[in-house]
């Protein structure tokens, strides 16, 4: 039986490069595309994609989602069996000094990843949405349900995500596209993204320079390890629905000063903490109520904040030992 070919776009950022990793390791021909843009440290991105690009079984392009043109020839190039559209500008603090940087890759580009499905008749497209999409919901005892949506984010990258969740219903709807819609709950771990808050603070303890915290220490997310994120793409890719969302998170969450005292623990130096009140922006807390995912997707996270802050601040000390 020939090798089924999955297409990951943003295969260079964090959440692909373990993803595509993950997969390699099964019998599935690997397309990847990604910008490789500046958003963060394009070392970073590069560093990840030449890891990637050992194995014969990934094909790289080096292309922009927003190009339809270049998308059409890749998908004509090669027979796709599964979309995993990972390719955003991602970032809540950048979303609100840089709306307009969200419009093409999360608006335009995940409408061309759309289309070209719908062109080359592509069954199943897996996306990524987010947690930030519950914006100023209530919180349940368990966390936000999948249900509880309604139109409440609190920031611009938010409402792109929620756009896309429309949009793939939509696309479901008129087409025979199977959509698999993942709200990512605070991923972390190895080769993380540099512009999130527990990279930041990583670096800060190292570096020994001052750590803005916001809602004095007091706002809390349901961290979650990237082999827990990818578990649950994994387990999305693998089974068969027709249009859903699920929450893909740990359903416990932690104090940014919590976290704070984590990394202290794992990085050996104090944190400097100037304490600050909350960015409109931020929403107090996060916590996945996992149930929908446990039952329909089989996903089970299995990795503790602390065992996966332990991971983390290892691969940080080897990573940078210069900011020790
Ligand atoms: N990391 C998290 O905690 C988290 C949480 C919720 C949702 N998400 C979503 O998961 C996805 C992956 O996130 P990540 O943390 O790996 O982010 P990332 O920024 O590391 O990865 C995204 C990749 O997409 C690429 N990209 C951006 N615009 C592109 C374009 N127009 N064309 C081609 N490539 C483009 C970037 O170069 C980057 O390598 C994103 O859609 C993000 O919004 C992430």
């Amino acid at each position: 039986m020939p090798m089924a070919s999955i297409l990951i776009t943003g295969s260079a950022g964090f959440i692909g490069f373990h993803l595509v990793k993950k997969l390699l390791e099964s019998n599935y021909q690997i397309i990847g595309i990604d910008n490789l843009n500046d958003y963060y440290d394009k070392t970073l991105k590069k560093a990840r994609n030449k890891i990637l690009c050992k194995s014969k079984k990934y094909i790289f392009y080096e292309n922009d989602i927003t190009d339809i043109n270049s998308l059409d020839n890749i998908f004509k190039k090669h027979k796709i069996d599964i979309v995993c559209n990972l390719a955003a500008q991602a970032g809540i603090p950048y979303s609100i000094k840089n709306p307009l940087s969200y419009e093409n890759a999360n608006g335009k580009g995940f409408l061309n990843v759309l289309e070209s499905c719908k062109k080359h008749h592509v069954k199943k497209l897996v996306y990524a949405s987010s947690s930030s999409i519950y914006g100023g919901l209530p919180i349940n005892k368990n966390g936000f349900r999948e249900e509880q949506c309604k139109h409440r984010p609190y920031s611009v990258y938010g409402a792109t995500k929620l756009f896309n969740e429309i949009l793939a219903y939509t696309y479901h709807h008129l087409y025979p596209i199977k959509t698999v819609g993942l709200r990512f709950f605070s991923a972390y771990g190895p080769y993380g993204r540099p512009d999130m808050s527990y990279f930041k603070f990583a670096k800060a303890i190292s570096e020994g320079t001052p750590i803005s915290l916001y809602n004095y220490g007091r706002s809390e997310r349901d961290f979650t390890y990237i082999d827990d994120i990818v578990q649950g793409i994994c387990m999305a890719i693998k089974k068969d629905f027709s249009y859903e969302i699920f929450n893909i998170g740990t359903s416990k969450s932690i104090t940014m000063l919590k976290l704070i005292r984590l990394l202290e623990k794992y990085l050996g130096k104090k944190a400097k903490v100037n304490l600050l009140p909350r960015n409109v922006f931020d929403m107090v807390k996060t916590k996945a109520d996992i149930t929908k995912a446990r039952r329909l997707l089989g996903y089970k996270p299995a990795v503790s904040i602390d065992k996966g802050m332990m991971e983390f601040a290892r691969w940080y000390k080897d990573q940078y030992p210069l900011h020790q």
